[in-house]
């Protein structure tokens, strides 16, 4: 028998596959390999062992195993001979010992949570350990979310070949985000996006473990969302069809929660705000059917078509606002709401007469004193209707000088990377979402239609050689994205006012057929470097090159999940590692890396 589960170990140690090395996206922050006796896992039979009974546990288990069992995946992105560098420890280097292994492999996953109550909010403990040895998998995870986080690195742990499942050796993971707020923005307002798609996202998020999905739900254009106070918003709506019911946001609410995801539920207002609200009284929108005027751009009332905002002086205007709060706010269990709050046009308030008058009451107002006279209504009326949820607002009125209380409000940045240091000196929570880095929807030209730019005339060369229309070009590739050090020159204290992060795709030009694609791969970049950093912690050099196989291997993972993630390069570039980087050099981004901190 002894010899027989001998000749069985050293069977195992020969089909050792040479180079197949799995990668886990995002890496977690330590993981050491302790020998490379490839570990056999019955995922059949596998079963998880809790310490208390757990339904969001027990069904993610599940989802897992059937990941696992109906992907039957092998790295398809695995570090080759010319790579200088060790992205993910080898296990196929270390010295292999002979272990008594168990027949037919290991077949539970002991689980232990140290705290099964912490709600999933901002900065909830998501620290976790994996521990695989011949003798077991043990996971310890301080909140059932931080094992879900676990779960998805556990799920990418485990390759198939050779007919059966297993691990590449003994391994130890120590995991932690750097990061509470690790964000994606959808936008359903200029297009729909459907339900089921919506789902995928939060799908993708979590095997990536972003956490928090930011829907700004309505724009100028439609209001998809079913409020039953004022059932006549969804009059403009695009269709029947694309409507969200109150049902829908519960059932997705807790769908995300169930895979370690917030739902942020965005209204924009004063500015970006016409459909719907016009359903319920046309004078609470300004400027709604005014010309939108680019073409004479002094007259322009807003930055897009259609233009409209709510009338900051019209009284009626808060009593709605703060009806669709009460109502949204018994909807949505998160503990931030986002209230919008950018890209207010001056000149749309020419077309309010109350605003007008009140301008001309007072020759020194200013503004400034109306967008004011807005957070000081507006902010405590969210405020007296819960008082322990936060708000999160655009940083525009911020830059342009209006008062916002810290305590009460973080701001989320879009405008630019420079502006991070400006608000967290001030004293601000930020969310960073500089559109010079991830804006997702950048770089695919101009939508504005009858547009003369685009004729090909020498007076055009400029624009077309230029942005193409694209206000924030260029299109952000997953290394622009990665390379973002959106902590830079900020000292350690001023950082812990950054929370995290989001990448944005806005709907213009997206709507369910596209929206998978144009966010993934390119949002793994972001979760890694919110959940482990864009940078080794010991050299402080950016990894961009060490992500390269890793984000590859994660898009071919989520392909073969069966998700429409775009493609990055040939797939010669996959399976010939490195052999497509500009430099031979592997370490060339260090010393650029190292100029920006
Ligand atoms: C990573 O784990 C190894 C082995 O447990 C340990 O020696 C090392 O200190 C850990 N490093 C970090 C950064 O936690
Ligand atoms: C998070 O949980 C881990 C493991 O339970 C614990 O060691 C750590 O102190 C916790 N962190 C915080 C900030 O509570
Ligand atoms: C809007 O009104 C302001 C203040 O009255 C004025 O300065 C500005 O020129 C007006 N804009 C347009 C486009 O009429
Ligand atoms: C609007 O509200 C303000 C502040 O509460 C109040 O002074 C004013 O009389 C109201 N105006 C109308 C028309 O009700
Ligand atoms: C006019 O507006 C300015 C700026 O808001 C303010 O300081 C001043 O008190 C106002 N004057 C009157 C008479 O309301
Ligand atoms: C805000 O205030 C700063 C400092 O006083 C000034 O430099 C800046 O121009 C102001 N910005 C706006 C939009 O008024
Ligand atoms: C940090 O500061 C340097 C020098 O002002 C600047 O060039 C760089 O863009 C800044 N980095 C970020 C991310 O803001
Ligand atoms: C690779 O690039 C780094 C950074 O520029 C440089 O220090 C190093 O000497 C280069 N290595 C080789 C082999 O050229």
């Amino acid at each position: 028998m002894k010899l027989l589960l001998f000749l069985i170990s050293l069977f195992h140690i020969v089909q050792v596959s040479v180079g197949a090395k799995v990668n886990p996206l995002p890496a977690p922050r330590n993981t050491t390999w302790l020998d490379s006796n490839s570990i056999e896992i019955n995922v059949p039979a596998l079963t998880l062992r809790l310490n208390r009974p757990n339904d969001v546990l027990e069904d993610a288990f599940i989802r897992i195993k059937g990941s696992i069992e109906s992907v039957k995946w092998y790295p398809a992105a695995t570090e080759g001979p010319m790579s200088s560098m060790q992205p993910f420890p080898t296990a196929t280097n270390l010295k292999k010992r002979l272990l008594r292994r168990q027949i037919g492999g290991i077949s539970t996953v002991d689980v232990n949570v140290d705290d099964f109550n912490a709600d999933l909010q901002l900065g909830v403990n998501e620290t976790y350990t994996i521990d695989v040895s011949s003798s077991g998998i043990t996971i310890n995870a301080a909140t059932v979310w931080a094992a879900l986080d676990a779960f998805t690195t556990f799920q990418q742990l485990i390759i198939y070949e050779n007919n059966q499942f297993s691990i590449e050796g003994s391994v130890s993971i120590w995991d932690s985000p750097l990061f509470g707020h690790r964000g994606l923005l959808i936008d359903t307002g200029r297009n729909f996006i459907s339900l089921a798609k919506i789902y995928e996202q939060v799908d993708l998020m979590s095997l990536s473990k972003l956490n928090a999905l930011h829907i700004h739900f309505e724009d100028t254009a439609s209001w998809p969302l079913f409020i039953e106070a004022f059932p006549e918003m969804t009059n403009d709506a695009y269709s029947p069809r694309e409507i969200y019911q109150p049902g829908d946001l519960v059932n997705l609410i807790i769908y995300a929660k169930n895979r370690g995801v917030r739902i942020i539920p965005e209204i924009d207002a004063p500015a970006h705000a016409r459909a719907g609200w016009q359903q319920i009284d046309p004078s609470l929108i300004a400027c709604g059917n005014s010309w939108w005027s680019n073409d004479v751009y002094t007259f322009a009332t807003g930055n897009e078509p259609p233009p409209g905002q709510l009338d900051i002086l019209y009284n009626k205007t808060y009593d709605v606002l703060d009806t669709i709060y009460q109502e949204l706010g018994t909807i949505f269990t998160d503990n931030f709401y986002h209230i919008g709050g950018d890209e207010i046009n001056g000149n749309c308030y020419n077309f309010s007469s109350r605003i007008q008058e009140w301008f001309a009451e007072n020759s020194t107002r200013t503004y400034n004193d109306l967008t004011q006279y807005y957070l000081d209504t507006a902010i405590p009326i969210f405020e007296q209707n819960n008082p322990n949820r936060k708000l999160i607002m655009w940083e525009d009125m911020v830059l342009n000088n209006n008062t916002v209380p810290k305590d009460r409000v973080v701001l989320q940045s879009w405008n630019g990377a420079q502006y991070i240091p400006q608000l967290v000196k001030e004293g601000y929570d930020v969310i960073v979402s500089s559109s010079d880095h991830f804006y997702l929807d950048c770089g695919y030209g101009g939508w504005i239609t009858n547009d003369p730019r685009y004729l090909d005339i020498p007076a055009n060369e400029d624009f077309n050689n230029g942005n193409g229309g694209s206000w924030c070009n260029p299109y952000k590739t997953w290394q622009r994205i990665y390379d973002y050090d959106f902590t830079a020159n900020l000292t350690d204290a001023e950082a812990q006012h950054v929370l995290g992060a989001e990448v944005a795709l806005w709907s213009e030009q997206v709507d369910s057929t596209v929206i998978t694609q144009k966010i993934w791969p390119r949002a793994a970049a972001l979760a890694e470097s919110t959940w482990s950093g864009n940078r080794d912690p010991d050299t402080g050099y950016l990894r961009t090159t060490e992500l390269t196989q890793r984000i590859f291997n994660f898009r071919e993972y989520l392909v073969a999940l069966g998700y429409d993630a775009s493609p990055l390069v040939p797939k010669y570039c996959i399976v010939n590692p490195h052999s497509c980087d500009f430099y031979k050099n592997q370490t060339i981004l260090d010393e650029f890396g190292l100029q920006q901190t």
